[in-house]
């Protein structure tokens, strides 16, 4: 039987206190938005799937942090070993910026493994017409730093998917990706190893049927 390619991808959620990194990872696994909302004391992550291609699932793990000043040392454990980091602001305060690129950005770059996929995110879109961070001054710093730019909403949810599809874009070159839904069941079959078409060994997965499906004794079974 084939293992199934499945890989594991940590991604941190960074930035100051209030600028909605727990309502941008509740806003992506559960599409769920509260105003009132408690601040972070510590880490806490969730997870989701997402399908590469036709060939490989890359299951997200999202640790969410504390902003607050008196967690930083805390913080610094959780992107030690992070795949991305993402560095969020909120357009409405130009502080949250500021720290961003004097303290968070260089945590990371000090203290995260080298390789790590960094973000800009730019969060609170809704607000629009209270911004006041230049976003094109941002945009030459992102690129500088080497980061991808995103602008969201966690309150309407403009962005959210597409921040967490642009990292995985990043990280596999892969352009044709999708969230797996939650009662999603997937069929992944070992490809025919007699087929000239396919490289023995890979993995095709097949959305349209939701039973398990056999090829011959070269078949592989699971439930992701
Ligand atoms: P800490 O846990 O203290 O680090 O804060 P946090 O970055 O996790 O912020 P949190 O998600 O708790 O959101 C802070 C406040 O901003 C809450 O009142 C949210 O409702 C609000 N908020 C978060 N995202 C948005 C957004 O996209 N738009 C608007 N208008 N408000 C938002």
């Amino acid at each position: 039987m084939t293992a199934i390619q499945m890989e594991t991808f940590k991604i941190v959620l960074l930035g100051e206190t209030g600028v909605g990194k727990t309502c941008i990872l509740s806003q992506f696994i559960d599409q769920i938005y509260q105003d009132d909302i408690q601040t972070s004391t510590g880490g806490t992550f969730s997870s989701k799937t997402l399908i590469i291609g036709n060939s490989k699932l890359l299951k997200l793990e999202i640790w969410d942090t504390a902003g607050q000043e008196r967690y930083r040392s805390l913080t610094t454990m959780f992107y030690k070993e992070a795949n991305a980091a993402i560095l969020v602001y909120d357009i409405t305060r130009t502080e949250t910026y500021q720290e961003l690129k004097n303290y968070w950005a260089n945590q990371v770059k000090d203290s995260a493994p080298e390789n790590i996929i960094l973000v800009v995110c730019a969060n609170k879109s809704d607000l629009i017409n209270e911004e006041r961070v230049d976003e094109e001054e941002v945009r030459e710093f992102a690129n500088n730093l080497g980061a991808i730019f995103c602008i969201t909403s966690a309150k309407n949810s403009a962005g959210i998917n597409d921040l967490f599809i642009q990292i995985a874009k990043k990280h596999t070159g892969c352009d044709n990706i999708r969230i797996k839904n939650e009662d999603e069941e997937i069929v992944i079959e070992e490809v025919n190893k007699d087929d000239n078409n396919n490289k023995p060994g890979t993995i095709k997965i097949d959305n349209d049927n939701v039973n398990y499906k056999e090829i011959g004794r070269a078949s592989c079974r699971e439930r992701v």
